[in-house]
């Protein structure tokens, strides 16, 4: 019988990959409350990157949530599905060689292990925006601390939800003792240094 070999062992390798952009993929997994400022240093990174010309690809609630995840909600099982599936798009984008920068709450430590897991141990750094919640709720930039406080809006992490912070993460940034320009480039480092 004639051996059909499957389509990727055709695909132009990772390596192949990597060389044409002149970069290494990465995994930046952020992990932090709500309105801790995931997304907004993620910005000031990808900027950066697009500035020295090294390719960039943010992946955060507002383009996940919105598309491919948008059956899922915010219970314990919704928030793992959500987790699993942004390891698995985020695995493809490092294994074309792009920066990869995934900015979400992501509250447990059993789910960090899981996207790091799927991702591989070695191309995963997880950076955690430790600003405390007294500050994310101060600033409340979407509102939904005074909704969750209100009971309007349940397994809100923080105040009805638990988030657990990271022990040992590769960076840990206070965005309330930091400027934006100090944060971006502690996190342009770890991608350099990579
Ligand atoms: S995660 O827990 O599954 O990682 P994710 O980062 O995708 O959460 O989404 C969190 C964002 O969804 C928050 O920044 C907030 O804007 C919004 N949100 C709406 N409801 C909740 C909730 N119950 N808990 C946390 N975030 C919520």
């Amino acid at each position: 019988m004639e051996v059909v070999f499957p389509i990727f062992d055709k695909m132009m390798s990772r390596e192949d990959k990597e060389s044409l952009l002149g970069q290494q993929g990465i995994m930046i997994w952020m992990t932090g409350l709500s309105g801790s400022g995931k997304s907004t240093v993620a910005l000031g990174v990808e900027r950066e990157l697009h500035r020295r010309g090294i390719l960039c690809r943010i992946l955060d609630g507002d383009n996940i949530r919105a598309g491919i995840n948008s059956n899922l909600g915010f219970s314990a099982e919704d928030r793992r599905e959500n987790i699993r599936r942004i390891a698995e798009i985020g695995k493809l984008f490092v294994d074309t060689g792009i920066i990869t920068i995934a900015c979400f709450v992501s509250p447990t430590a059993e789910l960090r292990r899981m996207a790091r897991g799927i991702v591989g141990e070695k191309d995963f750094r997880e950076v955690y925006i430790a600003t405390p919640l007294e500050e994310c709720e101060r600033r409340d930039v979407k509102g939904l601390y005074a909704r969750a406080r209100r009971g309007e809006v349940k397994d809100f992490t923080g105040i009805s939800a638990p988030f657990e912070a990271p022990e040992h993460p590769d960076l840990r940034l206070d965005t309330s003792r930091m400027t934006l320009e100090e944060e971006v480039n502690a996190v342009v480092k770890l991608i350099i240094e990579h």
